[in-house]
């Protein structure tokens, strides 16, 4: 972490030719399992990784957004904050500008600032890029203009970036991940209440190890299948007539749909919820060495009930348990990733 404040840091004097005001990091997550639970108002249990972002800022008085990336080329991208909105700018200076124009949509006071971004963190990688980089400037504009927002609510204003102004139609998952986790330990998320508790995580204590494998495979939020899925889970709780998937708990009483897709969309929900709380249990008991079978069996359900994986986190997971791995499972909203 320290080389990316250093890299951000030196980014932006070579950009705006002064020091930054400060340097603000986000790190990237892993969902150790609880996948598409979170906007059926469900469970999760996210966990931070090393990796992440850094933005290095400083407040311009001139009502101007300044965006610069280390991974993103040559090109400052300038925007007058009065401009700002869905669209403008995209890209990924949509995700850091996205935050302002929530805050701004939010009643906030928002100046101008210049930002200089480095990351060490694979975008496209399923490992919450996009997340992090919004908290990230979240955290730096919430400085630069004192606010003084609970984590809580920069996370929301992340996500209102995400969804309204990216365009990518997610849950809040990723957010309060990168803004509430805490080392050596996942965050146990209640999405409904909107809460987070910690629970310890220490692999190496049990003498095991976590590993992240990156596909390769770049995955996008914005192109149809997360959205679809979305959907497919909102029409089976108004069949139901429940608020949200949250409510069911009783996977029979999903015979009630006859839409054979719709069921099997809402039974991976349903018993990723019971797995999620069923895995919060084993970690708190100390038991981290019977987690294996809940990711393996959160994985076949992401396969062939959501129909989220893809051949090469199917080839993974297999590899991975074949070499004897207590358990293994795609990460993330699927498509692609980790
Ligand atoms: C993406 C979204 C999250 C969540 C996961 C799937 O990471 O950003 O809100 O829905 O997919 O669990």
């Amino acid at each position: 972490m320290r080389l990316l404040v250093t890299g951000a840091a030196r980014l932006f004097t070579d950009r705006y030719g002064r020091d930054p005001e400060g340097v603000w990091y986000a790190p990237g997550r892993v969902n150790l399992i609880g996948e598409h639970t979170d906007y059926n108002e469900g469970f999760a249990l996210p966990f931070a990784i090393s990796a992440g972002i850094c933005v290095a800022a400083a407040a311009r008085d001139d009502g101007v957004i300044a965006l610069s990336s280390r991974q993103h080329g040559d090109a400052t991208v300038i925007v007058p904050l009065d401009t700002l909105g869905p669209g403008r700018p995209d890209g990924w200076a949509a995700y850091p500008a996205g935050v302002a124009w929530a805050l701004l949509s939010a009643g906030h006071r928002v100046g101008g600032a210049s930002l200089a971004i480095d990351a060490d963190l694979a975008a496209g990688a399923g490992l919450s890029s996009s997340a992090a980089l919004e908290c990230a400037a979240g955290l730096a504009f919430a400085d630069l203009n004192q606010l003084a927002l609970p984590r809580s609510e920069l996370a929301a204003l992340g996500r209102r970036a995400e969804n309204d102004f990216v365009g990518a139609p997610t849950g809040l998952m990723d957010q309060l991940a990168v803004l509430l986790c805490q080392a050596g330990h996942a965050l146990l998320l209640d999405c409904r209440a909107g809460t987070g508790t910690g629970v310890p995580l220490d692999p190496a204590a049990a003498g095991l190890a976590l590993l992240i494998i990156d596909t390769r495979v770049q995955h996008e939020l914005t192109d149809g299948g997360y959205g679809a899925r979305r959907r497919a889970c909102e029409d089976a709780a108004r069949i139901l007539g429940a608020r949200s998937l949250r409510d069911i708990t009783d996977v029979s009483v999903l015979d009630q749909l006859s839409d054979r897709v719709l069921r099997r969309r809402a039974r991976h929900v349903v018993i990723e919820n019971r797995r999620v709380l069923d895995t919060a249990e084993l970690l708190r008991s100390g038991q981290l060495n019977r987690v294996g079978a809940l990711l393996t069996a959160s994985h076949a359900s992401l396969r062939d009930d959501f129909a989220v994986s893809w051949p090469e986190a199917d080839a993974a997971v297999e590899a991975a348990i074949a070499a004897g791995a207590h358990g293994a499972r795609m990460t993330g909203g699927g498509f692609g990733g980790s």
